[in-house]
C-alpha cells in the first residue's frame, strides 16, 4: 500500500457551521473529504488534486458589502463543483444567473418538486422534502444551466450545467431533514465526480499503517494510554503498523473508574500483546494531593504529577535499551486541526495533547488519527477489534475522579465514589441509553446527611447522579432518565454502597453549570 493519499474532496467553508457536517456526510458516502477555507488559493486547491470541490453554506447574503466568494477561476478547472445553498448561490451570481432580495426566505421542511428523475435525482421520487435555510431567492439560472427543481418559493431550487460538471442546490443535502440527502450526494459524488466508495475502514487502516511505517522506519516510538477512545485507537494503529518497536506508558494515578485500569492492561498487555509499561502511581498522587481542595489547584497537581511520571518513565526505557524513543503517538483527530474559518487566514487550532503532555517533549509527534473525525475513530477500533467497553467508553476528564470528590481526596473517598459510579454506568448500560448519553457519572460531595437505615440513624454522604446529552460539550443538556433508571441507580448505591445514604439528580443544564463539578 502506497502513502500517497487518495484524491480528497474538498469542502470549501463559507463560514457556517455546516461545513463539517459536510465533509462527514462525503465519508459516509465512502469518499475521503477535507474541509479548507475559503481564503485557500485555487492553485493551492488543485495542487491537492481534488476529485469534486464541494462549497458549503454560508449565513451571508451574496448582496452584503464582503460576502464571501471565491476566485472564478475554479470555475474552468474540470474539477465537478457542487454548491450548497450559499454556495449555490455564489455559483449562480458569479455565472451571470439570477439571486433576488424578495423578502421571502424559506427555512425548515419544505417540499421540493424534482423536473427528472436524473442526473444528481437519479432514480428519486419526483416530490421530496428538503431542509431549507436562506433569505435571498435563486431566481433565475445562469446561461448554459437547466433548473433540475425548484418550490413553491424558490424557481431555482437545483441547477446544474453538466457540461462543465458544475452543479448547485438552494437546499441543505447533509441534514438529516433532507429525506434523499444522501442519495443526492451520493449522486454528485459517485456519478458526476466518478469518486469511487473506496474510502472504508480497512482501507483507512491501510493507509494509516503504511504512513506510520515511512514516518519512524525503525525508530521506537512510545504512546501514553488514557484509557480513552483516541489513545486506545492510536496505540493499536501504530501497534500494527509496527508491532514492537511500540512501547505504551498507562499511567494508573488512582483516580480512575472502577476496573478501569485492569481493563485497559488486560485489552493492551493480554489481548493485542502491545509492550505496555504500567506505571502505578496512586500513591505519588494521593500524597501530592494530600489536603488539596481547591480545584483548580487539584487539576495543576494531576498535570504536573502526570507529566513527571511520564518523563521519568520514557527515560527509563531508554536506559533499558540505550535507544531512547524518538517518536510520540498523539490522538489528534481531525476536528482538532481542520483548516476551516473564513478569515483572511486560515483559523488552524492546535493540537490537543492526549494525557496532557507538555508540548516542549523532546519527541516527533505520530497522529495516525489526524485524518479522522470520531465515528471514524470508533469504527478503526472496532474493525482493529478493541473490545466495546474502550471504543464506546463516555468522555473521562484529564484530573479523573479527583474533580469529581468535592474536598479532599482519600482512599475512602475515592473507593465510594468507584462503586456508585460503577452503579450508575451499569444501570445506564442495561437500560440501553449509554451511547446515547453523553456522560453518565456520580459526583461525591464534601457534605454528610442523616438518614434512617433499619432502626439505626445514620449519618453518612449523598452521591449526586450527572447524566447529560450533549454533542460536544460545550453546552450540554440535563438527561431525563426514566423515573424506574434513576430509582434503580438510587436503590443499588444505597445498598451496594457502604457509607453513602442518600442519592440526588442533577438538574442543571450547560451553562449555567459545567459537566463536571469541578
Ligand atoms: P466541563 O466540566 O467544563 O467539561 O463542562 C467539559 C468536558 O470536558 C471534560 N473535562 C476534561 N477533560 N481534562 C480533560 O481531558 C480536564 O481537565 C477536563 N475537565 C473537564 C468533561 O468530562 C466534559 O466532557
Amino acid at each position: 500500500m502506497s502513502t500517497e493519499r487518495v484524491r480528497p474532496v474538498l469542502v470549501v467553508d463559507f463560514g457556517a457551521q455546516y461545513a463539517q457536517l459536510i465533509a462527514r456526510r462525503v465519508r459516509d458516502a465512502h469518499v475521503y473529504s477535507e474541509i479548507v477555507p475559503r481564503s485557500m488559493p485555487i492553485a493551492e486547491m488543485l495542487e491537492r488534486k481534488p476529485a469534486a470541490i464541494i462549497f458549503s453554506g454560508g449565513p451571508a447574503s451574496v448582496h452584503v458589502d464582503g460576502a464571501p466568494t471565491i476566485d472564478p477561476a475554479i470555475y474552468e478547472s474540470g474539477v465537478p463543483i457542487l454548491g450548497i445553498c450559499y454556495g449555490a448561490q455564489l455559483i449562480a451570481v458569479q455565472l451571470g444567473g439570477e439571486v433576488a432580495k424578495t423578502g421571502r426566505g424559506e427555512y425548515g421542511r419544505t417540499d421540493l418538486h424534482v423536473r427528472a428523475a436524473a442526473g444528481l435525482f437519479h432514480d428519486q421520487p419526483l416530490e421530496q422534502v428538503v431542509w431549507m435555510s436562506h433569505f435571498d431567492t435563486l431566481t433565475a439560472a445562469p446561461p448554459g444551466f437547466s433548473v433540475l427543481a425548484a418550490t413553491a418559493t424558490t424557481p431555482v431550487a437545483a441547477l446544474a450545467d453538466p457540461d462543465r460538471a458544475i452543479y448547485g442546490v438552494q437546499f441543505h443535502p447533509e441534514v438529516a431533514h433532507t429525506e434523499r440527502g444522501m442519495d443526492i450526494l451520493k449522486a454528485f459524488l459517485h456519478d458526476v465526480a466518478g469518486c469511487p466508495p473506496t474510502w472504508t475502514n480497512v482501507s483507512i487502516i491501510e493507509q494509516a499503517v503504511a504512513e506510520v511505517r515511512a514516518q519512524v522506519g525503525k525508530e521506537r516510538v512510545i504512546c501514553g494510554l488514557s484509557g480513552g477512545v483516541d489513545s486506545a485507537v492510536a496505540a493499536a494503529l501504530v501497534h500494527k503498523a509496527i508491532g514492537d518497536q511500540l512501547t505504551c506508558v498507562f499511567v494508573d494515578t488512582g483516580l480512575l473508574r472502577h476496573a478501569e485500569a485492569e481493563e485497559v492492561e488486560d485489552t493492551f498487555r493480554k489481548q493485542f500483546a502491545i509492550d505496555l509499561v504500567h506505571v502505578k502511581a496512586a500513591d505519588r498522587f494521593l500524597g501530592a494531593l494530600d489536603d488539596v481542595i481547591e480545584p483548580e489547584r487539584k487539576r495543576k497537581i494531576i498535570g504536573e504529577t502526570f507529566i513527571r511520571v511520564f518523563e521519568e518513565t520514557a527515560r527509563d526505557l531508554a536506559d533499558a535499551s540505550g535507544a531512547a524513543p524518538r517518536f510520540l503517538v498523539q490522538g489528534t483527530l481531525y476536528p482538532d486541526i481542520v483548516e476551516s474559518g473564513g478569515g483572511d487566514n486560515a483559523n488552524i487550532k492546535s493540537h490537543h495533547n492526549v494525557g496532557g503532555l507538555p508540548d516542549d517533549m523532546d519527541f516527533d509527534l505520530v497522529e495516525p488519527l489526524r485524518h479522522l473525525f470520531k465515528d471514524e475513530v470508533r469504527a478503526v477500533g472496532e474493525e482493529l477489534g478493541l473490545p466495546e467497553e474502550i471504543v464506546w467508553r463516555q468522555p473521562f476528564p484529564g484530573p479523573g475522579l479527583a474533580v469529581r470528590i468535592i474536598g479532599t481526596i482519600t482512599p475512602e473517598r475515592i473507593d465510594i465514589l468507584q462503586k456508585a459510579d460503577a452503579v450508575v454506568v451499569e444501570e445506564i448500560k442495561r437500560a440501553g441509553l449509554y451511547r446515547q448519553i453523553w456522560q453518565s457519572f456520580a459526583v461525591l460531595p464534601a457534605v454528610r446527611t442523616v438518614g434512617v437505615m433499619g432502626d439505626d440513624r445514620t449519618y453518612a454522604y449523598p452521591i449526586v447522579i450527572r447524566a447529560v446529552t450533549s454533542d460536544d460539550a460545550m453546552t450540554a443538556d440535563w438527561a431525563r432518565l426514566p423515573y424506574e433508571v434513576l430509582e434503580r441507580i438510587a436503590s443499588r448505591i444505597i445498598n451496594e454502597v457502604p457509607g453513602v445514604n442518600r442519592v440526588a439528580y442533577d438538574i442543571t443544564s450547560k451553562p449555567p453549570g459545567t459537566i463536571e463539578w469541578e
